[in-house]
């Protein structure tokens, strides 16, 4: 969709519907004609949040139809208002079918929120509102590309508010791409998107940008650099297991390293521990951790930041068969830990290990891994909010906080110090598997944090809201959500 600023309380003409975003008791007399604002009283629109009411205008030159979206009280409006509420008017402009719109914004522009910011998250929730998935059903597809709005004006009367709005746009436009193509690979049944697809997806990332390099690690590479866990995840499946290491270079002079690691199994059928039938179906998301490093990695394409940043992911398949790997195998991480298996189910720890064994050895001076590593962290937090675990309190401190602003929850679990005997096994360094039936998303944790050593890290449990089995919010249609391609891109912008 075509996002455009322009000058004025309101446009004199020429469009199909004039939005007015209002806060609660809104005196609309102020704003639009007299009967129309009587009819709004009327019809009994009071502005609070979400509400809506759309005034067809039989004789007007303005536009075609006038229409109040209802806001709220100005306390309790904060930056990922706006995302939800562009994500929600997003849905009611298609639903008009108007092609051309206009925002009268002024009323709403630097409410609570900076203007900039409060832009940015509303147009973002516009655009990640309107995402849909349908490469594998070309009418739907052109049903939708037909209903598409072709513009949307946004009018300010203030020139100040006029530039940070403009600004605002332009910091969404090079954000979505990024959420859009995580949303998209995740969407990807897996027999589209085995870890061939993932590297091939990686190359066309890289491509984009000089300042992004990419290396891969095939097969014969995983073996020399002694990726014993991972490969032994991968020996279960036809498809060979392919690695991928990203590299932004900043512009300026490099003063800091970031590592961002992804869990990349691109279908998770449990292997001989095989899951139940149900358990099964959405695991073509299980590489949403790796999705999210290629959606950081794309917005990075656009956007500067001042750190140098490596994106790092191992793309396996875990399947069953006659070679795969077996409960009771041990099996040795790149860091020379062994690991005793005992569950193939557990896989993401096992491929992980050595994806952050791997990202060590460039020493970073941040790691963080985004994986949807277990059903536990689901059970704990449920479907929209993330745990997070760490060992640098001021990184966990600060990513909650931004995945506050960016609409990406956080909830930590603590990495309390005795539970690191659930993941200690009788005969190996560790076991794959926690306690029976207690603190599963944190023996997870606990695992992870033998292969970080000393770096400052943090880990990301994104197995609830990497997918959206409904929709829980107007901006993330149901299906993969992009979890986490904000929030990245948002602390990077901090450093
Ligand atoms: N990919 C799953 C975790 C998962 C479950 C993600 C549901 C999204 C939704 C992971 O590999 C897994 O199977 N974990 C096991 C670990 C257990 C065997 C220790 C789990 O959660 O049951
Ligand atoms: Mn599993
Ligand atoms: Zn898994």
């Amino acid at each position: 969709m075509q996002i455009l600023v322009e000058k004025g309380l309101a446009p004199a003409k020429g469009f199909d519907l004039l939005i007015y975003p209002v806060l609660r008791k809104t005196v609309l007399g102020k704003l639009v004609d007299s009967s129309i604002a009587a009819y709004a009283e009327q019809e009994g629109f009071q502005g609070g949040l979400s509400e809506w009411l759309c005034v067809p205008i039989l004789n007007g030159h303005t536009s075609d139809k006038i229409a109040f979206l209802g806001v709220g009280e100005k306390r309790g409006l904060e930056e990922d208002s706006y995302r939800k509420l562009g994500g929600q008017l997003a849905k009611r402009i298609r639903e008009s079918k108007a092609k051309k719109v206009a925002i009268a914004w002024d009323g709403v522009a630097s409410i609570a929120v900076p203007a900039r910011d409060a832009m940015r998250a509303f147009v973002e929730g516009m655009e990640l509102g309107s995402y849909v998935f349908h490469a594998y059903h070309p009418e739907q597809q052109e049903k939708h590309r037909k209903a598409a709005v072709k513009s949307i004006t946004f009018f300010s009367d203030v020139t100040s508010i006029i530039t940070a709005m403009q600004r605002g746009q332009e910091d969404a436009q090079a954000l979505i791409s990024g959420v859009h193509l995580c949303r998209d690979l995740v969407n990807t049944p897996s027999m589209d998107m085995a870890p061939q697809h993932m590297a091939d997806a990686a190359d066309e990332v890289a491509r984009l940008s000089k300042q992004i390099k990419i290396r891969h690690l095939d097969k014969a590479r995983m073996e020399k650099l002694g990726m014993g866990a991972a490969l032994s995840v991968a020996q279960g499946s036809l498809h060979e297991p392919k690695g991928v290491h990203l590299i932004y270079t900043p512009t300026g002079k490099v003063k800091r390293k970031v590592a961002i690691v992804g869990k990349a199994v691109t279908f998770d059928s449990g292997g001989l521990s095989l899951k139940p039938a149900d358990g099964m179906t959405t695991m073509k998301m299980d590489m949403a951790g790796g999705a999210t490093v290629l959606g950081l990695f794309r917005a990075l394409a656009e956007n500067n930041v001042n750190v140098e940043v490596h994106g790092i992911f191992l793309a396996v398949e875990n399947m069953p068969s006659g070679n795969a790997y077996r409960p009771g195998d041990v099996v040795k991480a790149m860091d020379g830990t062994t690991i005793e298996i005992l569950n193939t189910d557990a896989e993401g720890r096992v491929t992980l290990a050595d994806a952050l064994s791997y990202a060590k050895t460039f020493q970073p001076d941040v790691m963080i891994d985004l994986a949807t590593l277990t059903g536990a962290c689901v059970s704990a937090l449920g479907e929209e909010i993330a745990g997070i675990m760490g060992t640098d309190r001021k990184l966990i401190e600060k990513l909650t906080g931004f995945g506050k602003q960016t609409g990406e929850p956080l909830w930590e679990l603590p990495l309390f110090p005795s539970y690191e005997e659930h993941v200690k096994s009788k005969i190996a360094h560790l076991k794959n598997t926690g306690a029976r039936g207690q603190a599963g998303a944190i023996a997870g944790g606990m695992f992870l944090k033998r292969f970080v050593g000393t770096i400052p890290w943090v880990h990301l449990d994104i197995a609830g809201p990497a997918y959206a089995e409904r929709e829980t919010r107007p901006d993330s249609p149901v299906g993969g959500t992009g979890f986490g391609v904000r929030l990245l891109m948002r602390y990077l912008q901090s450093l």
